[in-house]
């Protein structure tokens, strides 16, 4: 049904007719202190708690399971970590609240990017490592993918961005 109404919009539209939707904003509050920059220093690679599973559109955020590989023995006198030890044991997940968001019409894959753009985490996120909380400093309007688009010569087509797709 969007498609449909897609096809007339565009061609009205053009990139630089759009608004700038860059919004760069502080980090959010979340429901537990959780540090990149301390669990960076521990060496671990951001897959172990960041997979992307088939077909690689989203990454995951690893569950307490993953957590308490380390968090049984580390830290267990910190309110946090018996915060997260009771989740775990209720079999809940921690409600993490979302830094980048992007709008359910817009087209985008996690494993295309990495794999065949060759684009680093950091291109998009910035230096997740060296943050105690993430926040959104990477502009994911319209106008950021573009930019890099343009500077890589990655498509610019509307479709490849805004048609409804497959998982490839
Ligand atoms: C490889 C082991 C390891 C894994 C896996 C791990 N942590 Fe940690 N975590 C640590 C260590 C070590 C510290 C203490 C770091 C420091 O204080 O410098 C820590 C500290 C923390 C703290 C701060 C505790 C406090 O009060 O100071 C929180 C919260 C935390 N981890 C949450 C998590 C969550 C949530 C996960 C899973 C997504 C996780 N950790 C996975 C090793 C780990
Ligand atoms: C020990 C587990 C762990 C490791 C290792 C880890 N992360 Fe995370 N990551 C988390 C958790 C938990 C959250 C959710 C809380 C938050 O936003 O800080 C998160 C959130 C994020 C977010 C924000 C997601 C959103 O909601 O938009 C990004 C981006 C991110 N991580 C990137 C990275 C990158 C890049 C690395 C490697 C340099 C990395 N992470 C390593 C556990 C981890
Ligand atoms: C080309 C830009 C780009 C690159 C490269 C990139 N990301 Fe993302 N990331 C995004 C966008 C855009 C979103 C928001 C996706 C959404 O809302 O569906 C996002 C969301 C996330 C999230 C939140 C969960 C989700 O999928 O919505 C995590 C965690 C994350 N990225 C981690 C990483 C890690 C780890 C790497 C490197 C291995 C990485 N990202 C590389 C653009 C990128
Ligand atoms: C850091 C640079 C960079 C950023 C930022 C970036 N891209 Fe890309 N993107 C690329 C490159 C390079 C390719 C080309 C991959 C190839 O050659 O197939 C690509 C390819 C794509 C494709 C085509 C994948 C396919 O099916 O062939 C889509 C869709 C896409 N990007 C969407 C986005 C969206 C949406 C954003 C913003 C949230 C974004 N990109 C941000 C570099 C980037
Ligand atoms: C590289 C990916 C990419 C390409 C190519 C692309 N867009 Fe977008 N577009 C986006 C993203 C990402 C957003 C959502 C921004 C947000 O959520 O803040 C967006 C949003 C929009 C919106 C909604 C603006 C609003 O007010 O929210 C329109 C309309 C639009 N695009 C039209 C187009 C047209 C027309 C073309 C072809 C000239 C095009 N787009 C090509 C990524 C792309």
């Amino acid at each position: 049904m969007f498609a449909v109404a897609w096809i007339g919009f565009a061609g009205e539209a053009s990139a630089q007719q759009l608004p700038n939707l860059s919004i760069i904003r502080p980090a959010p509050e979340q429901p537990l202190p959780f540090s990149h920059k301390k669990h960076a220093a521990q060496g671990l690679e951001c897959a172990v708690c960041h997979p992307m599973p088939d077909p690689g559109v989203f990454a995951e955020i690893a569950g307490t399971e993953v957590c308490m590989g380390c968090h049984v023995q580390v830290k267990t006198d910190s309110p946090a970590i018996q915060a997260l030890t009771a989740a775990h044991r209720a079999g809940k997940e921690i409600d993490w609240t979302p830094v980048y968001v992007i709008a359910d019409f817009v087209y985008f894959s996690h494993r295309k990017h990495l794999e065949r753009a060759k684009v680093t985490c950091a291109a998009c996120h910035g230096d997740v490592a060296s943050m105690d909380a993430v926040a959104k400093e990477f502009n994911i309007s319209m106008a950021g993918c573009m930019q890099c688009h343009r500077e890589t010569e990655a498509p610019l087509g509307c479709s490849f961005c805004h048609e409804t797709r497959g998982a490839d």
